[in-house]
């Protein structure tokens, strides 16, 4: 077995805040206001509500946050500054909501993005949250709205690949929107396998193609414009990987065509969106001809040791 010394690996990557791109972003969160009176409310909206900031405050703090853009994942409310993200996050956590319950678990978020679904998993008071990505931007806009939230969440710029060398199991893992950027599916599933403890759940979800077979579609080039994307199984293709993997009682949760109301353009990212990714003429076909992104949503276990 490979030997991970996950503490040479954290300081190894620590010292991305200081690459010319990021150094500012650590600057701003240094100099932020410190927190007053903050009140934390869960609902779509990651709030962090407070009468008490000065004017001044209030711009340092909405700055602070357009420096880090894009936003992809939100929305958040940082006192008077609205984060409207790329994605609607709530709308994925609403779907999954009524299928886990997190109280006292150890929790891991696979691919936490700036830790939405992590802030809102502590409506269910959990013993341990803990996010996974080695994004040093949303590492750095995770920083930012903890700055605020202050919530005990701990955070590693760490990749799916480091799961199953951590030092300790987890009760519940999610892993959504990340198994379509491995070149390896069947092996990252190992590695949440392998990161569990018996009798632990993954709750994850990927893009998928329609149809009954056991295969799966491999772009030859970009998918939705996005360069980084392998596979895209049928339904029961992911049902296979996951077997294979070790997983068993794999349920399906839900099946959702992503549509603008859930992914569109906001002020808070630069880049494109869902509108330039689908075929202007056929908006089932990405501009690569592809039918157009539709995610399945499961629950797996593993039960045995
Ligand atoms: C499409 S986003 C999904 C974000 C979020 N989980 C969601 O479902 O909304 C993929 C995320 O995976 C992260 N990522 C990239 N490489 C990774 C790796 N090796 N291990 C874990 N996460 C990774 C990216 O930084 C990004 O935040």
């Amino acid at each position: 077995m490979e030997i991970v010394d996950l503490n040479i690996l954290r300081e190894e990557r620590l010292k991305c805040l200081n690459w010319k791109n990021i150094k500012p972003y650590w600057e701003a969160i240094e100099a932020l206001p410190t927190p007053k009176n903050i009140q934390i409310k869960l609902s779509d909206t990651v709030e962090m509500l407070s009468e008490h900031f000065s004017d001044e405050e209030e711009k340092v703090i909405h700055d602070t946050a357009k420096l880090m853009h894009p936003w992809r994942k939100g929305p958040f409310q940082v006192s008077k500054t609205f984060i409207d993200a790329e994605w609607k996050s709530n709308l994925k956590y609403n779907l999954l909501r009524p299928h886990f319950n997190l109280k006292n678990k150890i929790v891991g978020d696979i691919g936490c993005n700036n830790g939405y679904y992590l802030f809102k998993m502590m409506e269910d008071e959990p013993k341990r949250l803990i996010g996974f990505d080695p994004s040093a931007v949303t590492y750095c806009q995770f920083k930012f709205l903890d700055h605020f939230m202050q919530s005990g969440i701990n955070y590693e710029l760490l990749g799916i690949e480091h799961v199953e060398h951590y030092e300790h199991k987890f009760d519940v893992l999610f892993c959504l929107g990340v198994l379509y950027h491995r070149a390896d599916p069947i092996g990252m599933l190992k590695s949440l396998f392998k990161g569990l403890n018996q009798g632990g759940e993954l709750i994850l979800d990927t893009f998928m193609i329609d149809g009954e077979d056991d295969i799966c579609l491999t772009p030859r080039d970009r998918y939705s414009k996005m360069g980084n994307i392998y596979f895209i199984p049928t339904v029961n293709a992911l049902k296979n990987w996951c077997y294979r993997a070790g997983f068993e009682e794999i349920e399906i949760l839900d099946i959702v065509k992503t549509e603008h109301e859930e992914q569109r353009k906001t002020e808070w990212i630069s880049t494109q969106s869902l509108d330039d990714f689908l075929d202007k003429e056929d908006q089932n076909k990405t501009v690569e001809g592809y039918p157009a992104p539709k995610r399945v949503y499961i629950k797996a276990k593993r039960l045995k040791k």
